[in-house]
């Protein structure tokens, strides 16, 4: 088990939220992402942990990709 995994099996029971999984998506990312625009909108996110940005670029029309070392990340959001 990964420290990340145990973070947050720790968090499915019960622990608090830890480090980014308190967090919403930065603001500067938000600023940047909305005000640029992109010839094509694919996004790879290594270390996607729950998917949270994953999720925001899907609103953006992105088409995506997340990879996460964690099995338990998916179960979190
Ligand atoms: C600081 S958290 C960030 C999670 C997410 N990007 C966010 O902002 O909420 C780091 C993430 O990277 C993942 N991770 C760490 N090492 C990894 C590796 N070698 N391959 C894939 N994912 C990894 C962890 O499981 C964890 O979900």
């Amino acid at each position: 088990m990964t420290q990340w995994d145990g973070i947050y099996k720790s968090f499915l029971s019960g622990g608090s939220k830890w480090a980014t999984l308190g967090e919403g998506i930065i603001e500067p990312f938000q600023a940047f992402m909305k005000s640029h625009s992109f010839l094509q909108k694919n996004a790879l996110d290594i270390g996607c942990g729950n998917g949270k940005y994953l999720l925001f670029l899907k609103q953006l029309g992105f088409q995506l990709t997340g990879l996460d070392n964690s099995l338990t990340a998916i179960k979190v959001l």
